[in-house]
Protein backbone atom coordinates (compact mmCIF):
# COMPACT_ATOMS: atom_id res chain seq x y z
CA UNK A 1 0.00 0.00 0.00
CA UNK A 2 2.96 2.33 1.05
CA UNK A 3 5.20 1.67 -1.95
CA UNK A 4 2.00 1.84 -4.13
CA UNK A 5 1.98 5.67 -2.47
CA UNK A 6 5.13 6.77 -3.00
CA UNK A 7 4.99 5.40 -6.66
CA UNK A 8 1.73 7.44 -7.62
CA UNK A 9 3.68 10.71 -5.91
CA UNK A 10 6.30 9.74 -8.46
CA UNK A 11 4.71 9.56 -11.50
CA UNK A 12 2.77 12.88 -10.76
CA UNK A 13 6.77 14.85 -10.39
CA UNK A 14 7.58 12.92 -13.43
CA UNK A 15 5.19 13.83 -15.61
CA UNK A 16 4.94 17.86 -13.89
CA UNK A 17 8.79 18.03 -14.85
CA UNK A 18 8.06 16.53 -18.36
CA UNK A 19 4.97 18.91 -19.04
CA UNK A 20 2.38 16.77 -19.81
CA UNK A 21 -0.67 18.16 -20.23
CA UNK A 22 -3.01 15.07 -19.50
CA UNK A 23 -2.30 12.09 -16.38
CA UNK A 24 -0.85 8.61 -17.55
CA UNK A 25 -2.69 7.02 -19.06
CA UNK A 26 -4.88 8.76 -20.92
CA UNK A 27 -8.34 8.21 -21.06
CA UNK A 28 -10.74 8.73 -23.51
CA UNK A 29 -14.56 7.90 -24.25
CA UNK A 30 -16.57 7.46 -26.97
CA UNK A 31 -19.50 9.46 -25.18
CA UNK A 32 -17.52 12.42 -24.07
CA UNK A 33 -15.43 14.48 -25.99
CA UNK A 34 -15.54 13.47 -30.18
CA UNK A 35 -11.44 14.70 -30.33
CA UNK A 36 -8.11 12.92 -28.15
CA UNK A 37 -5.25 13.74 -27.64
CA UNK A 38 -2.34 11.62 -26.73
CA UNK A 39 1.34 12.17 -26.61
CA UNK A 40 3.47 9.53 -28.61
CA UNK A 41 4.38 7.04 -26.19
CA UNK A 42 1.81 7.32 -24.00
CA UNK A 43 -0.66 5.12 -22.91
CA UNK A 44 -4.50 5.30 -23.61
CA UNK A 45 -7.80 3.29 -22.44
CA UNK A 46 -10.61 3.37 -24.36
CA UNK A 47 -13.52 3.48 -22.79
CA UNK A 48 -16.40 1.57 -25.06
CA UNK A 49 -20.14 2.41 -24.26
CA UNK A 50 -21.94 -0.30 -22.14
CA UNK A 51 -23.61 -1.86 -25.56
CA UNK A 52 -24.38 -5.63 -26.16
CA UNK A 53 -22.90 -6.04 -29.48
CA UNK A 54 -20.46 -3.11 -31.03
CA UNK A 55 -17.67 -3.65 -33.85
CA UNK A 56 -14.75 -0.92 -33.50
CA UNK A 57 -12.99 0.38 -36.71
CA UNK A 58 -10.56 2.82 -37.44
CA UNK A 59 -10.46 4.65 -40.22
CA UNK A 60 -6.48 6.28 -40.58
CA UNK A 61 -4.93 8.73 -42.79
CA UNK A 62 -4.52 7.09 -45.87
CA UNK A 63 -8.65 6.88 -45.92
CA UNK A 64 -8.47 2.85 -45.05
CA UNK A 65 -10.83 1.21 -43.13
CA UNK A 66 -10.06 -1.57 -41.13
CA UNK A 67 -12.13 -3.36 -38.30
CA UNK A 68 -10.00 -3.82 -34.80
CA UNK A 69 -12.69 -5.77 -32.84
CA UNK A 70 -15.88 -7.22 -32.78
CA UNK A 71 -17.85 -7.80 -29.48
CA UNK A 72 -21.00 -9.66 -28.76
CA UNK A 73 -21.78 -9.97 -25.17
CA UNK A 74 -23.26 -13.73 -25.32
CA UNK A 75 -19.65 -14.32 -26.73
CA UNK A 76 -18.03 -17.15 -23.82
CA UNK A 77 -14.22 -16.28 -24.48
CA UNK A 78 -13.61 -12.45 -24.32
CA UNK A 79 -12.65 -11.16 -27.98
CA UNK A 80 -8.93 -10.52 -29.12
CA UNK A 81 -8.38 -7.23 -30.77
CA UNK A 82 -7.19 -7.77 -34.72
CA UNK A 83 -4.58 -5.52 -34.36
CA UNK A 84 -1.81 -7.37 -31.99
CA UNK A 85 -1.04 -3.35 -30.44
CA UNK A 86 -4.53 -3.39 -28.36
CA UNK A 87 -5.53 -5.03 -25.60
CA UNK A 88 -9.27 -5.73 -24.69
CA UNK A 89 -10.16 -5.59 -21.04
CA UNK A 90 -13.40 -7.46 -20.94
CA UNK A 91 -14.74 -6.48 -17.32
CA UNK A 92 -14.92 -2.38 -18.14
CA UNK A 93 -14.58 -2.78 -21.31
CA UNK A 94 -11.60 -1.07 -22.16
CA UNK A 95 -9.30 -1.13 -25.23
CA UNK A 96 -5.96 -0.17 -24.21
CA UNK A 97 -3.08 0.75 -26.45
CA UNK A 98 0.60 0.28 -24.29
CA UNK A 99 2.59 3.20 -26.03
CA UNK A 100 1.22 5.31 -28.85
CA UNK A 101 2.31 5.68 -32.52
CA UNK A 102 1.45 8.44 -34.90
CA UNK A 103 0.24 5.52 -37.06
CA UNK A 104 -2.59 5.27 -34.27
CA UNK A 105 -3.77 8.67 -35.12
CA UNK A 106 -7.57 8.62 -36.88
CA UNK A 107 -10.54 8.05 -36.78
CA UNK A 108 -12.78 5.55 -34.75
CA UNK A 109 -15.84 4.45 -35.33
CA UNK A 110 -18.22 2.00 -33.41
CA UNK A 111 -21.07 0.43 -34.68
CA UNK A 112 -23.42 -0.61 -31.57
CA UNK A 113 -26.45 -2.96 -32.32
CA UNK A 114 -29.37 -4.34 -30.20
CA UNK A 115 -30.06 -7.99 -28.89
CA UNK A 116 -31.47 -8.94 -32.16
CA UNK A 117 -28.55 -7.43 -34.56
CA UNK A 118 -30.43 -4.24 -35.77
CA UNK A 119 -28.07 -0.96 -35.93
CA UNK A 120 -28.25 1.12 -32.88
CA UNK A 121 -25.66 4.17 -32.59
CA UNK A 122 -22.55 4.89 -34.35
CA UNK A 123 -20.11 6.77 -31.86
CA UNK A 124 -17.06 8.45 -33.50
CA UNK A 125 -13.77 9.88 -31.92
CA UNK A 126 -10.84 11.35 -33.41
CA UNK A 127 -7.99 10.20 -31.74
CA UNK A 128 -4.72 12.64 -32.46
CA UNK A 129 -1.15 11.10 -31.45
CA UNK A 130 1.31 14.86 -30.79
CA UNK A 131 5.32 14.24 -29.94
CA UNK A 132 5.82 16.43 -26.95
CA UNK A 133 6.96 19.52 -27.02
CA UNK A 134 11.00 19.75 -26.09
CA UNK A 135 14.58 21.24 -26.64
CA UNK A 136 13.00 24.71 -26.62
CA UNK A 137 15.90 26.86 -28.03
CA UNK A 138 15.89 30.93 -28.04
CA UNK A 139 18.43 33.16 -29.63
CA UNK A 140 18.65 36.30 -31.66
CA UNK A 141 19.95 38.75 -33.74
CA UNK A 142 20.34 42.42 -34.15
CA UNK A 143 18.87 43.29 -37.62
CA UNK A 144 20.37 47.10 -37.94
CA UNK A 145 20.69 49.30 -34.26
CA UNK A 146 18.16 48.91 -32.11
CA UNK A 147 16.24 46.41 -34.34
CA UNK A 148 16.60 42.66 -32.39
CA UNK A 149 14.86 39.68 -33.94
CA UNK A 150 14.45 36.69 -31.44
CA UNK A 151 13.90 33.52 -32.62
CA UNK A 152 12.74 30.33 -30.89
CA UNK A 153 12.66 26.89 -31.93
CA UNK A 154 11.40 23.24 -30.65
CA UNK A 155 10.97 19.83 -31.57
CA UNK A 156 7.29 18.25 -31.39
CA UNK A 157 3.66 18.20 -33.41
CA UNK A 158 1.71 21.18 -34.05
CA UNK A 159 3.50 23.60 -31.77
CA UNK A 160 1.80 26.53 -30.82
CA UNK A 161 4.43 29.54 -29.41
CA UNK A 162 3.39 32.50 -26.80
CA UNK A 163 6.24 35.22 -25.81
CA UNK A 164 6.43 36.95 -22.72
CA UNK A 165 9.03 39.36 -21.16
CA UNK A 166 9.34 40.89 -17.69
CA UNK A 167 8.18 43.70 -18.84
CA UNK A 168 5.53 42.48 -20.74
CA UNK A 169 3.04 46.01 -21.29
CA UNK A 170 5.63 47.72 -22.60
CA UNK A 171 6.51 45.11 -25.68
CA UNK A 172 4.15 43.64 -28.39
CA UNK A 173 5.07 40.38 -28.73
CA UNK A 174 3.62 38.56 -30.82
CA UNK A 175 1.55 35.34 -29.89
CA UNK A 176 1.81 32.10 -32.43
CA UNK A 177 5.14 32.97 -34.51
CA UNK A 178 8.54 31.60 -33.85
CA UNK A 179 10.07 34.96 -34.28
CA UNK A 180 9.44 38.29 -32.71
CA UNK A 181 11.40 41.66 -34.04
CA UNK A 182 11.56 44.23 -31.62
CA UNK A 183 11.68 47.77 -32.26
CA UNK A 184 14.05 49.39 -29.52
CA UNK A 185 17.08 48.64 -27.98
CA UNK A 186 16.57 46.30 -24.64
CA UNK A 187 18.18 44.44 -21.69
CA UNK A 188 15.72 42.11 -20.40
CA UNK A 189 14.76 38.59 -20.30
CA UNK A 190 12.36 36.96 -22.80
CA UNK A 191 10.23 33.77 -22.42
CA UNK A 192 8.93 31.68 -25.20
CA UNK A 193 6.58 29.50 -24.26
CA UNK A 194 5.72 26.58 -26.75
CA UNK A 195 2.56 23.99 -26.27
CA UNK A 196 0.70 21.51 -28.59
CA UNK A 197 -2.44 19.25 -27.29
CA UNK A 198 -0.60 16.99 -24.85
CA UNK A 199 2.54 18.97 -23.49
CA UNK A 200 4.22 22.68 -22.55
CA UNK A 201 7.49 23.87 -22.29
CA UNK A 202 9.19 26.76 -22.39
CA UNK A 203 12.87 28.52 -22.60
CA UNK A 204 14.46 32.34 -21.42
CA UNK A 205 17.06 34.30 -22.71
CA UNK A 206 18.56 37.60 -21.70
CA UNK A 207 18.58 40.41 -24.37
CA UNK A 208 21.69 42.70 -24.41
CA UNK A 209 21.59 45.16 -26.11
CA UNK A 210 22.86 45.93 -29.75
CA UNK A 211 25.88 47.21 -29.90
CA UNK A 212 25.15 49.98 -32.52
CA UNK A 213 22.31 50.49 -30.30
CA UNK A 214 24.06 52.05 -27.20
CA UNK A 215 25.93 54.19 -29.33
CA UNK A 216 22.54 55.73 -30.38
CA UNK A 217 21.43 55.51 -26.96
CA UNK A 218 24.44 57.35 -25.59
CA UNK A 219 23.77 60.42 -28.55
CA UNK A 220 19.96 60.43 -27.72
CA UNK A 221 20.83 60.88 -23.91
CA UNK A 222 23.65 63.30 -24.40
CA UNK A 223 21.02 65.17 -26.95
CA UNK A 224 18.45 66.20 -24.32
CA UNK A 225 21.11 66.54 -21.70
CA UNK A 226 22.13 69.36 -23.90
CA UNK A 227 18.28 70.47 -24.47
CA UNK A 228 17.52 70.53 -20.73
CA UNK A 229 20.67 73.03 -20.06
CA UNK A 230 19.53 75.28 -22.81
C1 LIG B 1 17.35 26.87 -23.48
O1 LIG B 1 18.02 27.35 -24.64
C2 LIG B 1 19.42 27.22 -24.58
C3 LIG B 1 20.01 27.92 -25.80
O2 LIG B 1 19.19 27.83 -26.90
C4 LIG B 1 19.78 25.76 -24.50
O3 LIG B 1 21.18 25.61 -24.42
C5 LIG B 1 19.12 25.15 -23.27
O4 LIG B 1 19.36 23.77 -23.22
C6 LIG B 1 17.63 25.39 -23.29
N1 LIG B 1 17.03 24.94 -22.03
C7 LIG B 1 16.04 24.07 -21.99
C8 LIG B 1 15.53 23.76 -20.62
O5 LIG B 1 15.53 23.60 -22.98
C1 LIG C 1 0.75 31.83 -23.26
O1 LIG C 1 1.74 31.88 -22.26
C2 LIG C 1 1.23 31.91 -20.95
C3 LIG C 1 2.38 32.12 -20.01
O2 LIG C 1 2.78 33.44 -20.06
C4 LIG C 1 0.48 30.62 -20.68
O3 LIG C 1 -0.02 30.62 -19.37
C5 LIG C 1 -0.66 30.53 -21.68
O4 LIG C 1 -1.33 29.32 -21.51
C6 LIG C 1 -0.16 30.64 -23.09
N1 LIG C 1 -1.29 30.70 -23.99
C7 LIG C 1 -1.28 30.27 -25.26
C8 LIG C 1 -2.53 30.41 -26.03
O5 LIG C 1 -0.30 29.77 -25.77
C1 LIG D 1 -0.66 36.42 -25.94
O1 LIG D 1 -1.43 35.42 -25.30
C2 LIG D 1 -1.54 35.57 -23.90
C3 LIG D 1 -2.25 34.39 -23.31
O2 LIG D 1 -3.15 33.84 -24.20
C4 LIG D 1 -2.27 36.90 -23.61
O3 LIG D 1 -2.35 37.08 -22.21
C5 LIG D 1 -1.50 38.04 -24.24
O4 LIG D 1 -2.20 39.24 -24.07
C6 LIG D 1 -1.28 37.79 -25.74
N1 LIG D 1 -0.41 38.82 -26.27
C7 LIG D 1 -0.63 39.44 -27.43
C8 LIG D 1 0.36 40.50 -27.82
O5 LIG D 1 -1.58 39.15 -28.16
C1 LIG E 1 17.38 37.70 -16.29
O1 LIG E 1 17.19 36.60 -15.40
C2 LIG E 1 18.33 36.24 -14.64
C3 LIG E 1 17.98 35.00 -13.84
O2 LIG E 1 16.79 35.14 -13.16
C4 LIG E 1 18.75 37.40 -13.76
O3 LIG E 1 19.91 37.09 -13.04
C5 LIG E 1 19.01 38.64 -14.65
O4 LIG E 1 19.30 39.75 -13.85
C6 LIG E 1 17.80 38.93 -15.53
N1 LIG E 1 18.16 40.00 -16.46
C7 LIG E 1 17.43 41.10 -16.64
C8 LIG E 1 17.96 42.09 -17.63
O5 LIG E 1 16.41 41.30 -16.01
Amino acid sequence: MRIQVIFGILLIFTQAAMGLLFQDPVVCRFNERSQCYVALGQRLHLKMPLEDTFNLKITDKTSTTRTILKYRKTQSNPPKPNDPRWQFVKDDKTMILTSAERSDSGTYTLDTYDANGNNKDIYTLQLNIEAEVSSVKMWYSCLSPGVMKVYCSADGDNLRFNWSSDLNTCLQLENGTSTVVLNKNHHLNVTCHVENHVSCDHNTTELHPCPGESFSLFLAKTGKYLKKKK
